[in-house]
């Protein structure tokens, strides 16, 4: 019954999305069909930081530069962690006389540029956030629609790596034709700029994202909790085909160390994030984080599967039950693999195979990419592993013979 169910929801998207690639697609902006965005920017999902998740409105520059130091003090900015990226509120309501955004002056009384200059000093990249709309979704402060250009020029002139743009408040046109007008801006204001489409999926942007920006949200925004965090990168999924390096699906901004979910649940969404390459981007306080928190964005390993120079995006392959394996290729011949228990008892999942790409009689050698340590056994044919309830377990397989 409930498979069934599962299987006519699968059966629902996968229509769905037929649908839409041969309608929107057609309807798009001609601009679209032609390569706009060549910023040369991420060859790999993106990693750093975001100040939504965990702070929302209540950011100043203090904050973001205590960040910045914390990022490198804490060695995260070596693993990768490069990004320290402001979200939403950092602006006043109004422009200036000249049509300028204007850093809040009571929480950024030294401006952006200043900030900019103190992030990269220390070998970091500074992120910033607007809309494709009148109003940022928190309506504090002044969207981009009509002022793509000066508004891509001004962040270009504070040396601003990086944009996340939103959606709110827009004027009802579709998302194909007003994030391009970004797209057009950035690149014509001669810096190169990730550019974060955040359209929370609501038109595929996994379709038509490619030519337009570096990452696409593929859903609404992340919950620190279970079932929000599992259900993000579930509708992510459905789109694995069209990730690749210079575009990725981004299913939301990580919530480990936001103390919602536990130890395993928090192990279980990096995992899922890595083997997806999604952009790793934390979205605790990273000044103050635990240890535990430090350990699971810190392991170094389930890094390298997220940033790996193959650049496919790993996908669900097998699910039965409470069981899922999720799968993909890597560099050197070797396959990432998660066994992912969805429900909340112990169970063995078994890795296939078949199902994750390996020819039926090799011979494999498995890392443990959680424990850091290569398994004495080797494995023919399937590997099962036992786990607790919401936990996973993570591997590199690689065949040796
Ligand atoms: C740091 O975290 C602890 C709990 O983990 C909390 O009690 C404390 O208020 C936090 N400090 C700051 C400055 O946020
Ligand atoms: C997992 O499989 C092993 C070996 O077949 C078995 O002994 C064990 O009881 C199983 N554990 C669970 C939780 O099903």
């Amino acid at each position: 019954m409930e498979r069934a169910f599962i299987n006519f929801v699968f059966c629902g998207l996968l229509l769905l999305i037929g649908c839409v690639s041969s309608t929107t697609v057609r309807d798009l902006d001609p601009l679209i069909r032609r390569d706009l965005l060549a910023n040369g920017l991420a060859n790999t999902p993106p990693m750093g930081w975001n100040s939504w998740n965990h702070f929302s409105c209540k950011i100043d520059e203090k904050m973001i530069k205590e960040t910045a130091d914390a990022l490198v003090s804490t060695g995260l900015a070596k693993l990768g962690y490069k990004y320290v990226n402001i979200d939403d509120c950092w602006a006043e309501i109004a422009r200036d006389d000249k049509g300028n955004l204007v850093p809040k002056k009571s929480t950024f009384p030294s401006g952006i540029k200043a900030l900019a200059d103190y992030v990269h000093n220390k070998g970091l990249k500074l992120g910033i956030y607007s809309d494709a709309g009148y109003f940022t979704c928190s309506q504090t402060m002044p969207g981009s629609l009509g002022h793509e250009e000066q508004d891509a020029k001004t962040f270009a002139s504070w040396g601003i790596d990086y944009l996340k743009y939103d959606n709110c408040f827009n004027d009802g046109s579709k998302p194909t034709v007003r994030y391009p007008v970004m797209t057009r801006a950035l690149m014509k204001a001669g810096r190169p700029i990730f550019f974060s489409l955040c359209e929370w999926g609501d038109l595929h942007p996994a379709l038509w994202g490619a030519k337009i920006g570096n990452s696409w949200r593929t859903t609404g925004d992340i919950a620190d909790t279970w079932e929000s965090m599992t259900s993000r990168i579930d509708m992510n999924d459905v789109y694995a085909e069209l990730a690749r390096p210079g575009g990725w699906n981004d299913p939301d901004m990580l919530e480990v160390g936001n103390g919602g979910m536990t130890k395993d649940e928090y192990i279980s969404h990096f995992s899922l994030w890595a083997i997806s390459k999604a952009p790793l981007l934390i979205g605790c306080d990273v000044r103050n984080a635990t240890k535990e928190t430090m350990q699971i964005i810190s392991n170094s390993e389930v890094i390298a599967v997220n940033q790996d120079a193959l650049g496919v995006q790993g996908k669900k392959v097998r699910m039965e039950g409470d069981q899922e394996v999720w799968a993909g290729p890597l560099s050197g011949y070797r396959v990432a693999v998660v066994l992912q228990n969805r429900g909340p008892h112990r169970i063995n999942i078994t890795a296939r195979w078949d199902d994750i790409g390996i020819p039926p009689n090799s011979v494999v050698e498995a890392r443990d990419l959680w424990l850091h340590k290569t398994l004495k056994k080797q494995f023919v044919g399937h590997l099962t592993a036992t786990m607790n309830g919401h936990a996973c377990k993570m591997f590199i397989l690689k065949p040796i013979s």
